[in-house]
């Protein structure tokens, strides 16, 4: 086992190395890991030309602020990087990053598509009015339902993942088209063996787990020649997901070359030439200031010169591409707010040298493990600044956790706050607008906490904060009863979704 259920700090008191030497100066926005937009005015944080004490007065804690401009900023860099005028090339934003009304319209205004994971994705996705033939639907275990839904609404592509989704697709194509309808174009996931550098649980294409048809077992061969043969499926193209937060460029280009390869033998059993290869997402961004993500113009001259390559070499003509950044587009331009509620100093076994202090304070914060689960999931690295004010007290070795009855409910390990970090204080914690909202829980029964989009100054609530009437509702017991408003932990006035400040 890797980390002991309560935690992976439980019952021991792991020495303070992480945070390794203080910084000469705290509260710097390092503007690798920082929004575009973040800067200090008079010391206190301002988010795309909005004060953090500001939004926090109109929205309370916790919350998450995203640079709107940073978001369709970082959209516009895969798109203007993956442009291809002759090929033209696909850049799919993968929604399960983070997905909500708003952010589909941006999506779809940008000219951008989208990867949907669930019919739940797919659904929002439509009822925000994306165009469908921009929608590929992924997924290992798609329902008859999500699969019906994908047909009916037209979408884009059908990324098949097993043979009993091609079982289960088929029929369903075949009745389109025998109501006069276009055969379901879909693309064949292959798992092409490579080990992503990266955290075990997000690494997707080593062959021992679960997702798509294993390229070597002959498995993918035999998909495509299935696919290829029935009637109401249009094979277009392969898939390749290799994995997430990747920063070396050598994965995605032996995936390529896989992928190619295959791309190869489906001509040769069938002389079929597939027209597009999509290779999947995972491109890494920066959570500390040391992490050195891939430019997404490197990214994509490395990809199409592998893909150029590979295809010269077994004579095919070079497939359109396509790539599926979620990270890369949503995690940088967010930031999330917390109020500082206590602080506990620990004294640690060994200490009292430099970058070894006698003292851990825990700094405990409104939100936590129910708003950001990666630190105790992935073991994931965030950093996070005073945010109200700076401070030229001295360093002091701090962890920062959250207000769940976990031990291992923390949010960022190690790292230096001003010793005179106090309660009432506000903490921003950076780069959390992927996977963070998108992995929100109510345990414990918190709430999740709005997403605020801030764009020259106006902070608009894209997505409102949960009630604990939204949550009683879904009490078999409790659904009719008056639930406090706010709740308990929540702080007053409450939003209605689209309010501005
Ligand atoms: N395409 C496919 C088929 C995927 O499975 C994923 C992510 C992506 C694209 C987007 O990957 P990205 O560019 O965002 O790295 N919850 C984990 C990440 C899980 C990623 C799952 N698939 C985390 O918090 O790190």
């Amino acid at each position: 086992m890797r980390a002991h259920p309560a935690g992976p700090l439980h019952g021991s008191i792991t020495p303070p190395t992480a945070a390794g030497a203080p910084p000469a100066e705290l509260g710097v926005l390092d503007p690798h890991v920082w929004p575009r937009s973040a800067t200090r005015v008079d010391g206190e944080l301002h988010l795309a030309g909005r004060a953090v004490t500001d939004l926090v007065r109109a929205h309370g804690t916790p919350l998450f602020v995203l640079d709107e401009a940073d978001f369709r900023g970082r959209a516009a860099d895969f798109a203007t990087a993956f442009a291809d005028p002759e090929l033209g090339a696909d850049v799919h934003y993968a929604s399960k990053a983070f997905l909500c009304g708003q952010v589909a319209r941006w999506i779809a205004e940008d000219g951008l598509h989208l990867d949907a994971c669930s019919g739940n994705e797919l659904a929002l996705a439509l009822a925000a009015g994306f165009p469908a033939e921009r929608i590929a639907l992924h997924g290992n275990n798609k329902s008859l339902v999500e699969l019906q839904l994908a047909v009916d609404s037209g979408i884009g592509h059908v990324v098949l993942d097993s043979f009993d989704e091609i079982d289960r697709l088929a029929p369903l194509a075949a009745a389109r088209v025998a109501a006069g309808g276009d055969p379901v174009s879909v693309l064949i996931r292959a798992t092409v063996g490579i080990e992503a550098h990266t955290h075990e649980f997000i690494a997707t294409a080593h062959e021992d787990q679960k997702f798509g048809f294993s390229l070597a077992t002959g498995d993918a061969l035999t998909a495509a020649v299935r696919v290829i043969r029935e009637p109401a499926l249009h094979l277009a193209g392969l898939h390749s997901h290799i994995g997430s937060q990747i920063f070396d460029t050598a994965g995605f280009e032996a995936a390529a070359h896989r992928v190619v390869g295959l791309l190869g033998q489906i001509h040769q059993a069938t002389g079929e030439l597939l027209g597009e290869l999509n290779l999947g997402g995972g491109f890494g961004i920066a959570y500390l200031a040391d992490d050195d993500p891939v430019s997404p113009t490197d990214v994509a001259t490395r990809l199409r010169t592998v893909v150029a390559a590979e295809c010269a070499a077994l004579g095919l003509p070079v497939p359109r591409l396509a790539v599926e950044p979620g990270r890369a587009i949503a995690g940088p331009g967010t930031v999330t707010l917390y109020e500082i509620g206590t602080i506990k100093p620990v004294r640690l076994g060994a200490g009292g040298g430099p970058g070894t202090p006698a003292v851990r304070n825990y700094v405990s914060v409104d939100g936590g493990m129910s708003d950001n689960i990666r630190t105790a999931l992935y073991d994931a690295d965030y950093t996070c600044v005073l945010a109200n004010r700076v401070s030229d007290a001295p360093p002091a070795l701090c962890r920062v956790v959250g207000k769940h009855c976990e031990s291992g409910d923390v949010l960022v390990r190690d790292l230096w706050l001003p010793s005179d970090v106090a309660p009432g204080d506000l903490l921003a914690v950076a780069a959390t607008g992927a996977y963070c909202w998108s992995m929100a829980s109510n345990y414990n029964y918190l709430l999740k906490p709005p997403v605020v989009a801030v764009r020259d100054g106006v902070a608009t609530e894209i997505v409102r904060r949960q009630t604990l009437s939204d949550v009683f509702a879904l009490d078999a017991v409790l659904a009719d009863a008056p639930a406090p408003s706010p709740a308990p932990d929540q702080p007053a006035p409450e939003h209605a979704a689209g309010a501005r400040s």
